[in-house]
């Protein structure tokens, strides 16, 4: 362990030459982003699992947090919401007080969540998946073709963006040409004070990003209130029309919006992104690919674990418990590290290997378990097959060419650039 990192509060546990198993156990805090940010994260979490699987961190920029790190562990606390609230915040960190931004319905409990989601699910439906899925090959298709064959290029700027973009704006049936103001609006959502500085915003300027996402929807919500679905129905109509959802204060409305718009968006493009880097990182597996394109919807359930996209959801204990031997008090914040139980290797064969034809691929926790498993998931899963189909029929490789960029988050695990040079076939 390097001398900073001893004599530090807050050892910064991303720091280059820290030996995770080589510091006291009560120091370890995964909350901390740089590990993501560095990749160096995995060592920390393997350890945690076999040493001290729902583990302390008694001081931390957070402040105290439990971290449960085991796959089953995961899904009792998933599984006992009445025990483990949503309600407060779903990220390690507290919402700040001067802007009570409710999550949507990710942050509630009980009747009232269940009543928000079933508003909006059939956005998400078989039915309206249905609908949906040739308009977003030909947005697939339109992506591919345009890519600069022989060039170096940014896959996260040119593919993973512009598509999950895209699909946000048809679900939402939000103006398409102005699709990239969601992403914009998306990056604010999650912006941490930490990151706010580091990409030269102010906080204010992030609230009046919000407030602007705010204003924009309310004039959709204004047009399309009291309207009947057209024959695909869309987000905006399905919230301004619900018995449950038509009379939201405006701060609800934004919490909800931010829901929809960063639980379709980081996600899905940090899955697209992971992909490319996992089939390059293991060329065997690419080659089962060009083999056996069959594999393509397994396959897409291997790189949603294998990446992750979300690492973490936190709840709030209702009351005094046990999990694992510990004891857990009222008001203590448990953190799922679904990014360290998709690695458990007592509930996953080889977790740590990817594998495209790993059997019971869908065995894995990057949604979530319980009453909020993700809403989104089988539209994710659609979007990432067809993009692999389409990608096989035109490319021989989509080859990385340089390091990925990570993002510097403890929540969003994923990459804001891959630069990459497609080989046609
Ligand atoms: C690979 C892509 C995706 C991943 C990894 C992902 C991950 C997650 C996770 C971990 C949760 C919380 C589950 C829990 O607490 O148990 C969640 C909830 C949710 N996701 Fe996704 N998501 C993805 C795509 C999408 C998409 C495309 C949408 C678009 C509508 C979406 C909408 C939602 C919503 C609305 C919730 C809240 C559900 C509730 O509280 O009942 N997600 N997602």
């Amino acid at each position: 362990m390097s001398e900073s990192a001893e004599t530090q509060a807050f050892p910064s546990l991303g720091q280059a030459g820290v030996d995770p198993y080589s510091i006291p156990l009560e120091k370890i805090d995964v909350s901390d982003s740089e590990i993501f940010e560095t990749d160096t994260l995995w060592g920390f979490f393997e350890r945690l699992r076999k040493e001290d699987p729902v583990h302390y961190c008694a001081e931390s920029e957070f402040g105290a947090y439990w971290s449960v790190t085991r796959f089953e562990d995961i899904v009792h606390v998933e599984k006992n919401p009445e025990i483990f609230s949503s309600a407060r915040s779903i990220v390690v960190g507290d919402p700040d007080p001067d802007f009570p931004l409710e999550a949507g319905f990710i942050t509630m409990d009980g009747p009232r969540h269940i009543a928000h989601r079933k508003t909006v699910q059939p956005v998400v439906a078989p039915r309206n998946l249905k609908l949906l899925e040739p308009l977003i090959r030909e947005r697939v298709c339109e992506i591919l073709d345009g890519l600069p064959v022989g060039e170096t290029f940014d896959w996260v700027d040119r593919v993973s963006i512009e598509l999950t973009t895209g699909m946000l704006a048809t679900l939402f049936d939000f103006p398409y040409e102005d699709r990239r103001k969601l992403t914009f609006w998306s990056d604010m959502a999650t912006a941490s004070p930490v990151m706010v500085g580091a990409i030269g915003i102010t906080e204010e300027q992030r609230r009046a990003a919000l407030m602007e996402c705010l204003e924009a929807f309310q004039g959709l919500w204004a047009e399309r209130d009291g309207k009947a679905p057209a024959d695909r129905l869309d987000l905006v109509t399905a919230l301004a029309n619900g018995a449950d959802t038509k009379g939201l204060a405006p701060m609800e409305y934004l919490g909800t919006l931010v829901l929809l718009i960063v639980g379709g968006n980081d996600t899905t493009r940090n899955s697209i992104s992971g992909g490319v880097l996992a089939l390059n990182e293991n060329p065997k597996e690419y080659q089962k690919l060009r083999d056996d394109p069959a594999l393509i919807p397994n396959m897409v359930s291997e790189m949603i674990r294998w990446q992750t996209p979300l690492a973490h959801m936190r709840r709030t204990a209702t009351r005094d418990t046990e999990l694992a031997g510990k004891q857990i008090k009222k008001g203590d914040k448990v953190v799922m590290w679904y990014v360290s139980g998709n690695r458990d290797e007592s509930m996953i064969d080889r977790a740590n290997e990817f594998l495209i034809d790993r059997k019971d691929a869908r065995q894995h926790l990057s949604f979530g378990w319980g009453v909020h498993f993700c809403m989104g998931s089988r539209l994710a899963e659609m979007q990432l097959r067809i993009l692999w189909e389409e990608i096989g029929v035109r490319f021989r490789e989509v080859e990385v060419v340089g390091e990925p960029v990570r993002v510097r988050s403890n929540f969003v695990k994923g990459f804001t650039e891959l630069p990459v040079r497609v080989h046609p076939l």
